[in-house]
């Protein structure tokens, strides 16, 4: 079953529980926090992730760019993230596999994700211990950017892996993505789709995720 995750990095700030609204058929809410460290870039952090868990049921996964995670991934779970997910480029590895195990022994999902230029194989020595892995489509940062096609054999890659070891691991991307990216990302073996403007950017938000569901099956 193919999952859309509609990132609100592309919402309305201004209306933002009705905004959630709009897209509550989808699987998952994605949250993109960022530090103007990782990337160039400064979003939402954790008082917005308090006041939206109070307000949805929906899973909500945030993606964490931000440099040495492991210093909030237990704030984020603690907060109100169903699933944390962070970057392999931006953690000491010593420190990551403590930081995923912190996040389960919270009861929450945990997951790494990976920057367009880094090998899938970065990923792999954690495959088993994850419940998510994010292949980045396009760099971290900005909504609204054209998907990079040389991230599809990634894809394949890590899907191979996680069939050849029968882990219960999701494959997600991030970024880029309307209806035909979804298409190719499902193909190279993706089953979560996160999109934020293709979403946002349609007053029919409930639709268009009918849409990304259907041109991914
Ligand atoms: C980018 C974020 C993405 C972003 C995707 O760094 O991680 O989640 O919101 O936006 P679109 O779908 O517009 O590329
Ligand atoms: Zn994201």
């Amino acid at each position: 079953m193919i999952k859309i995750a509609p990132s609100i990095l592309s919402a309305d700030f201004t209306k933002l529980g009705d905004e959630i609204k709009s897209i509550d058929s989808a699987d998952y809410l994605h949250f993109d926090v960022m530090d103007g460290l990782f990337v160039p870039n400064i979003s939402i952090g954790l008082p917005v992730l308090e006041s939206l868990r109070a307000i949805t049921d929906m899973v909500i996964d945030v993606h964490l760019m931000i440099e040495s995670p492991s210093r909030f991934v237990e704030r984020f779970a603690q907060s109100g993230a169903d699933i944390v997910v962070f970057h392999v480029e931006a953690e000491a590895p010593e420190n990551i596999l403590p930081a995923i195990n912190s996040v389960r022994k919270l009861g929450k999902r945990a997951g790494l994700s990976i920057k367009p230029d880094t090998p899938a194989e970065a990923v792999l020595p954690y495959i088993s211990a994850l419940d998510i892995a994010l292949i980045m489509t396009v760099e971290p940062g900005f909504g609204g950017q054209r998907f990079i096609q040389t991230t599809l054999p990634k894809i394949t890659l890590l899907r191979n892996a996680i069939e050849r070891l029968e882990l219960d691991c999701e494959l997600e991307v991030d970024g880029g993505i309307n209806l035909e990216t979804a298409k190719q990302c499902v193909e190279a073996g993706a089953n979560v789709i996160v999109a934020g403007s293709e979403i946002f950017k349609v007053p029919d938000r409930a639709a268009r995720i009918t849409a990304l569901r259907a041109c991914s099956a």
